[in-house]
């Protein structure tokens, strides 16, 4: 029995119709200016049957934006793009808040003008990530913020919220997930600061929570999430406590009337690519959050179902049946067979494997 999945849900101010969720997934069709094209309105448009669309990581400052292809929110034409997809999902009756996020350590700086990547502390990412020509590439050494930069990048937080509000985007998630920027300050792998952003769980939450709280104030706490993953190893980011980390920082959001918190954890037996020998602490999290918890990572409709049964999850995302199912949605509720999406296209430029993929 799956039928909770397709139960309404109050999420900030909108009910949505079900509780499948499009998880947040970067595609890099949005060019090197980073502006949403008709084909993005396309593809998010098709897939407006979901209970609510979280975009693909969006950039709020060109300092934090790295991804090639990935879209930005940071000045107009950017935002004019962002209000096609905006209207390409209403008028198929959907909802869509947008993922925002700053790359980090994450980003090379042959990107950002050979500028420095910013971080917490001067500690670099592992592995590589493609370059502007798709050239895997090293990770530079970042430079440690100032407390000006800090500052600065709350408020570009701000300003992207509003101005994915303004192109007619429901709300934002707020990216802590992940190793980047956010995701770099609350564990202590990557921070290793000595000032008011480091040391205690406390501090090491307080740029989130700065965060998080300007934009509320911004666009209204209803209109906000936020994303984590807790116990994930992406580009080499660890914590030495992740439960209790992860729920205090739940805790205090547990406070602050959000729309939702997201959890990427893959909860079940088999092999998923975020999986770590970190025990799960999705639990946790769920004792100290009373708000919408939204679970993901590697769920079936099964398990989906029984983890909004047990309490665990108010709602769950799936990420890559979403890429070659548009219909997720009545698939999972007709028991119709999935598409095996190519993960060869998962990142390339132009429609094939993004938008051709077809209802059934
Ligand atoms: C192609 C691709 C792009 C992704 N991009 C993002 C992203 O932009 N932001 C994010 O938080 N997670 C991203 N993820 C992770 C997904 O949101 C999701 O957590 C992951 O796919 C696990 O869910 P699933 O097992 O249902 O696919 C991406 C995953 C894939 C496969």
């Amino acid at each position: 029995m799956t039928s909770n999945l397709f139960q309404p849900i109050k999420v900030g101010k909108m009910t949505l119709p079900n509780r499948v969720i499009m998880a947040p997934m970067t595609r890099g069709r949005s060019g090197a200016d980073g502006v949403p094209t008709a084909t993005v309105a396309e593809y998010y448009g098709q897939r407006a049957s979901a209970g609510l669309i979280i975009t693909e990581a969006t950039a709020i400052n060109a300092r934090g934006d790295g991804w090639p292809g990935a879209p930005g929110i940071y000045n107009d034409k950017q935002q004019a793009g962002w209000s096609l997809v905006a209207d390409a999902v209403h008028k198929n009756n959907g909802r869509i808040f947008m993922q925002i996020w700053h790359m980090g350590r994450s980003v090379l700086s042959e990107n950002i003008d050979g500028m420095a990547p910013l971080a917490p502390s001067a500690v670099a990412a592992e592995g590589q990530i493609p370059n502007s020509q798709g050239v895997p590439t090293d990770f530079d050494v970042p430079k440690e913020m100032t407390s000006e930069e800090i500052s600065q990048t709350v408020s570009d937080f701000v300003d992207a919220a509003q101005r994915a509000v303004d192109a007619g985007i429901d709300g934002v998630e707020i990216h802590a997930a992940n190793n980047f920027l956010i995701d770099a300050f609350l564990r202590d792998g990557t921070n290793k600061r000595t000032d008011a952003y480091g040391g205690s769980i406390e501090n090491r939450t307080r740029f989130l929570l700065e965060v998080v709280d300007a934009v509320a104030e911004k666009i209204g706490s209803d209109r906000v999430g936020v994303r984590f993953s807790p116990t994930n190893g992406v580009f080499g980011i660890a914590d030495s406590n992740p439960g209790a980390l992860f729920s205090y920082a739940a805790s205090q959001l547990s406070s602050r009337n959000l729309a939702y918190l997201h959890l990427l954890e893959p909860l079940g037996e088999g092999e998923h690519p975020m999986k770590t020998d970190v025990p799960s602490v999705s639990h946790l999290i769920r004792e100290a959050y009373k708000g919408v918890l939204i679970q993901n990572g590697g769920q079936t409709p099964e398990s989906a179902s029984a983890l909004i049964e047990s309490g665990q999850a108010e709602a769950v995302a799936f990420g890559v049946p979403f890429i070659a199912n548009p219909d997720l949605v009545s698939r999972y509720q007709s028991g119709a067979e999935l598409a095996a999406p190519n993960p060869d296209t998962f990142y390339t430029p132009g429609p094939e494997g993004y938008t051709d993929y077809a209802p059934l």
